[in-house]
């Protein structure tokens, strides 16, 4: 251990003299007050300390100590529901201690309950040959979440000693004899925030994450294990897209990190996210949800470790053979506080003032998202997939932050504020989002979808972007200049914007469109466009096709609950074929 005394104070930043046997990222106690900090830089015997609480009345002369380890989070039952902040603290343990709303300095609280026992399941025998990443045995952590007690990295031998029954995460529940000797087992582990959790290898990003949401599906999915990023200016939808993720996308376990900077930003989520409904369940969200949240009352410091102590713990449940999701909102906040620190280090300053490291330390979190299979004999399928929320000011992607996000992330969901402005969402701009999993994935979706997925997708975007260039000449010379078949082109472009892309998260049944119906709403859009094009070619007339009655319907095959999809599809396609023949007998008239 090794203890030294604070030299100068400069914000959450320490330094600290006669450290010189401290080692980089372990955590200090910070003055007599024990706040926490982080060596985040060492220079002989100077160490600077990136502290998590506030350090107004700190003074040179008072006493830092080094507890020898490194920044790390427990993980154990007791994850699921937590609502911690950026250093695991659990926010509710925090306000009983300190009876009060606002945060104290220097409370000591345990990441996870030391008193709640758990009903503890062994699922091998005495005797069992194991090594580390193997399950033991299970705790039913709540309603949904299975929770799996894995042995350690690192340890590898016979078990003895194991016991079923109801255990505390401290109190032993097997014993492991190896080279090491003998090992006492907990229910808890721990495990350094700022190093991945290894696992055996990686695979590639041939599968997607279902997320119910169309434009993500169909135009732009991320793959499971991939990563993404939604860059939005203010209120363009980035914390709506988040949720609606969380809520839908096939993931078991969520880890959602809340980074705010408006006071009541935060607070938002802290109402707001235990009340989302699980849509699976029934049950509130929370049940499979870890959430870590930065209140505005907390330095910025503790912003910078949030990220890490999530996506700890996300990798922790993808080991168990999870799906994870984690979503964090915004990075935008962290990458600040990243800045504020690298500001007091008085390092380099790069692009708007952000450290050159920037990138790296993006990269080095996104690089810690994938589909995996763990350690262990019996190596499991887990996947961890990573979604971030951008803010870039002025919503001017050209800033740094979403440019090195961007070349980091393989899915790009731009959202669009003129889209929001005119309502409509999800406001994912269709020319300029792309996904780089599509070509890889495009197997499984004509294997798993439907054989003409992939070109029904393709038929589409091909639509969209001949609007847009369609609108630039009706912008120059008018409507009327357009021919007949332009102008049908034009109005199944329509179709795809409004009864397709647009997707209304607040209504029921719009909220969640499953890839069966996702599939049949695409062919309905453009069965619709192909038969008229057949009626126009025979002599219809084109204003006659844009108003065929039955685009009413098409338009509100969204709202039709999946059991009815295929019926309501029937009827469509015959009102169409109707109305089409119609269409074409009126020639005859003028
Ligand atoms: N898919 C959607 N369906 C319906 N309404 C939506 C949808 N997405 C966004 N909205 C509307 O847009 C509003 C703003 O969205 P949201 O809060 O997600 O924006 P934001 O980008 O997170 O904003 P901020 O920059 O303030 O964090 C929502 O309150 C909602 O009314
Ligand atoms: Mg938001």
């Amino acid at each position: 251990m090794s203890k030294g005394v604070i030299k100068k104070v400069a914000g959450p930043l320490v330094i600290a003299k006669g450290m010189r046997d401290a080692n980089m990222f372990d955590v200090v106690r910070v003055s007599d007050k024990h706040l926490i900090g982080e060596i985040i830089e060492m220079h002989g015997d100077l160490a600077s300390v990136q502290v998590y609480e506030e350090t107004s009345g700190l003074g040179p002369g008072e006493p830092v100590v080094s507890t020898g380890v490194p920044m790390s989070v427990e993980l154990g039952p007791g994850l699921i529901s937590s609502i911690y902040d950026g250093i695991q603290r659990p926010l509710e343990k925090i306000r009983e201690k300190t009876n009060s709303n606002l945060l104290q300095r220097g409370v000591e609280v345990e990441s996870l309950d030391r008193e709640k026992k758990w009903h503890f399941v062994p699922t091998v025998a005495e005797g069992a040959e194991v090594e580390g990443g193997d399950i033991i045995g299970t705790v039913q952590e709540t309603e949904v979440v299975l929770h799996k007690i894995m042995v350690p990295n690192g340890l590898k031998g016979t078990i003895t000693g194991l016991k079923e029954g109801d255990y505390t995460v401290t109190e032993d529940i097997a014993s492991i004899n190896g080279e090491k000797g003998e090992t006492k087992i907990q229910l808890m582990q721990k495990w350094p925030v700022r190093t991945g959790r290894p696992y055996a290898r990686k695979l590639s990003p041939d599968m997607p994450l279902i997320t119910g949401q169309r434009v993500i599906d169909t135009f732009f999915p991320i793959a499971k294990g991939g990563t993404a990023a939604v860059p939005g200016p203010f209120g363009s939808g980035k914390t709506v897209v988040q949720h609606q993720l969380a809520k839908w996308a096939d993931a078991d376990i969520v880890v959602y990190i809340g980074c705010g900077e408006r006071g009541n930003e935060m607070t938002d989520v802290l109402n707001e996210f235990p009340e989302l409904k699980d849509p699976r369940t029934g049950k509130s969200l929370m049940e499979r949800t870890v959430l870590i949240a930065n209140t505005s009352d907390m330095p910025v410091a503790a912003r910078e470790a949030s990220i890490y102590t999530g996506i700890t713990i996300a990798e922790y449940f993808r080991d168990m053979g999870y799906s994870v999701a984690l979503m964090a909102d915004s990075t935008s906040r962290w990458a600040e506080a990243l800045r504020e620190m690298s500001g007091r280090l008085e390092e380099m300053p790069g692009e708007e003032g952000y450290p050159a490291y920037l990138g790296s330390r993006l990269a080095q979190f996104y690089e810690r998202a994938g589909r995996v299979i763990s350690l262990g004999k019996e190596g499991r399928e887990g996947a961890l997939s990573v979604i971030g929320a951008v803010s870039p000011a002025g919503g001017d992607i050209s800033e740094p932050v979403t440019q090195a996000t961007l070349r980091i992330v393989k899915v790009f969901w731009s959202l669009d504020s003129s889209l929001a402005y005119k309502r409509h969402f999800p406001a994912i701009n269709w020319l300029s989002s792309y996904s780089l999993y599509l070509d890889n994935m495009e197997k499984w979706f004509n294997d798993n979808t439907a054989e003409d997925w992939t070109q029904l997708r393709t038929e589409m975007m091909g639509l969209l972007q001949e609007e847009s260039e369609l609108n630039e000449i009706v912008q120059l010379v008018g409507m009327d200049a357009l021919s007949a078949p332009d102008r049908l082109k034009l109005e199944a472009a329509r179709s795809i914007r409004e009864d397709y892309l647009h997707q209304n998260a607040f209504n029921d049944v719009d909220t969640y469109t499953s890839m069966p119906k996702q599939h049949l709403m695409m062919q309905l859009i453009l069965d619709y466009y192909r038969e008229a094009k057949a009626a126009l070619s025979e002599g219809a007339k084109v204003d006659d096709l844009v108003a065929l009655p039955c685009r009413e319907a098409i338009g509100r095959f969204k709202y039709v609950e999946e059991a009815g999809i295929n019926a309501e599809y029937d009827r469509i396609i015959a009102e169409l074929k109707k109305e089409c023949a119609e269409a074409v007998a009126r020639k005859e008239d003028f």
